[in-house]
């Protein structure tokens, strides 16, 4: 996308980042009139909302209230969600004539392609006359008496107000880049310490050796971490890999997992092994693989077993004391394993933490010690469920900005 405009410009809000919460924004801000520049060092506009969703992004949640976001100020999020939600975002959609549907739990998704969606917030930002720099690097954010004064490849930008809409760190090779942790540094807010998270759990080759053999096995699971008020549970898919677990179960768990904490997880959540194992024992001819093969995936069952029990599914089920059965049952009920890590930024969809909420106004987004500065969508630290959440908060946090600045 060429520049527009002369090269040296001044304009009233400067957003820096053409992701989702910075189009919204621009696009909120210009259709109010404010002149406003769009900049992004990529060259591709919006790669993340391109790939998401498998390419058809799960656009928003029917169901996002502020219980389904992470934060270390819990209470931020409520007033930008409250004031654009689901429904907002969906009457955009309807207005740009895209057709969606709801897949499961509340996620949205386009029917066609991610691509109506950067369609849609490339025309709103049209539509509020919003300028363009791209790509365009931004070398120094400098404030001064009339405002903010951006030294970047494209010449000097002088602006009354700067919105950073940078994301968070996942996929530096889509662009993803560190610049809105470092401007809030220099600008002195705090940070809560960013993490991967919705992202793939690890453990120690050793210890998950023997069960690499799953390798590809998906079922529905109950999982859970932690205690007290950082306790989180979910009912998703969990895949086995080969170097760990994934599927949207341990995505969701593994934001709230703690390194060095276990999970616990719940490989027959419908069933009541113990109650069903001994019932089977009576009479029970076969095999204990094959009678734990009626109740969950055949080869979770053949491969667990032999993982956690070694030798005990080729005997009879009828054989076997019922301790031994309670202990299978139990232990696939309650599968307790304490990840090594995670896969990291390369494979999560987002970042934990980010721009402490606590130095920021709830209603504008604006850092209360920098007059002008504002931070909003992935940068900040409100992170969202698997689901479309993370998406409702950047179009959430992009319309409060963007209707303030
Ligand atoms: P976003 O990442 O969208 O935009 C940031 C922009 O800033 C980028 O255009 C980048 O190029 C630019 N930028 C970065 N550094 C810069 C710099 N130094 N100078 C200039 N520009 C810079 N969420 C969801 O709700 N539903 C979904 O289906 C998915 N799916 C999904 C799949 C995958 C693979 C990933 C990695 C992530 C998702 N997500 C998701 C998460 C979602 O994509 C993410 O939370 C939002 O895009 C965040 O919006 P932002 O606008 O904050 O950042």
């Amino acid at each position: 996308m060429a520049a527009d405009g002369p090269r040296d410009a001044a304009f009233d809000v400067a957003v820096i980042g053409a992701g989702a919460a910075g189009m919204m924004c621009a696009a909120v801000a210009g259709q109010r009139g404010r002149r406003v520049v769009l900049i992004d060092h990529a060259r591709r506009l919006a790669e993340k909302i391109r790939i998401s969703g498998g390419g058809r992004c799960n656009f928003t949640n029917r169901d996002a209230g502020p219980a389904n976001f992470i934060s270390g100020n819990p209470h931020f999020c409520r007033s930008a969600l409250s004031r654009y939600t689901p429904r907002d975002f969906l009457a955009l959609v309807a207005r740009h004539r895209i057709a969606w549907h709801e897949k499961h739990r509340g996620q949205l998704f386009c029917d066609e392609s991610s691509e109506d969606i950067i369609r849609m917030l490339r025309a709103e930002c049209d539509a509020g006359g919003v300028a363009w720099r791209m790509p365009c690097t931004v070398e120094s954010v400098e404030r001064g008496d009339a405002g903010f004064m951006l030294r970047t490849s494209s010449g000097a930008i002088g602006a009354e107000r700067v919105v950073i809409a940078t994301g968070g760190l996942p996929v530096a090779q889509i662009g993803a880049s560190d610049f809105g942790l470092r401007i809030a540094r220099q600008f002195g807010l705090k940070i809560v310490e960013p993490r991967p998270a919705l992202v793939p759990l690890t453990f120690d080759a050793a210890s998950w050796q023997p069960f690499v053999p799953l390798a590809g096995v998906a079922l529905e699971v109950d999982i859970r971490t932690g205690s007290g008020r950082g306790a989180a549970s979910f009912r998703e898919d969990l895949l086995f890999t080969h170097r760990g677990l994934s599927g949207p179960a341990v995505l969701q768990i593994s934001s709230y997992w703690q390194p060095g904490e276990p999970i616990v997880i719940d490989l027959a959540p419908d069933v009541d092994l113990v109650a069903d194992l001994l019932a089977a024992k009576a009479g029970g001819r076969q095999h204990l693989a094959n009678v734990l093969a009626g109740m969950v995936p055949r080869r979770l069952a053949e491969q667990w077993l032999a993982a956690a029990h070694p030798g005990l599914g080729e005997q009879r089920i009828a054989d076997l004391p019922d301790k031994a059965l309670r202990q299978v049952a139990e232990g696939m009920k309650r599968w307790t394993l304490t990840p090594s890590g995670t896969e990291g930024y390369r494979k999560a969809e987002v970042m934990r933490g980010g721009v402490d909420t606590r130095g920021l106004d709830q209603q504008t987004m604006e850092a209360k010690a920098v007059p002008g500065l504002h931070f909003i969508g992935e940068v900040v630290d409100v992170t969202g469920w698997l689901g479309g959440y993370n998406f409702q908060w950047a179009w959430a946090s992009g319309v409060a900005c963007g209707q303030a600045v």
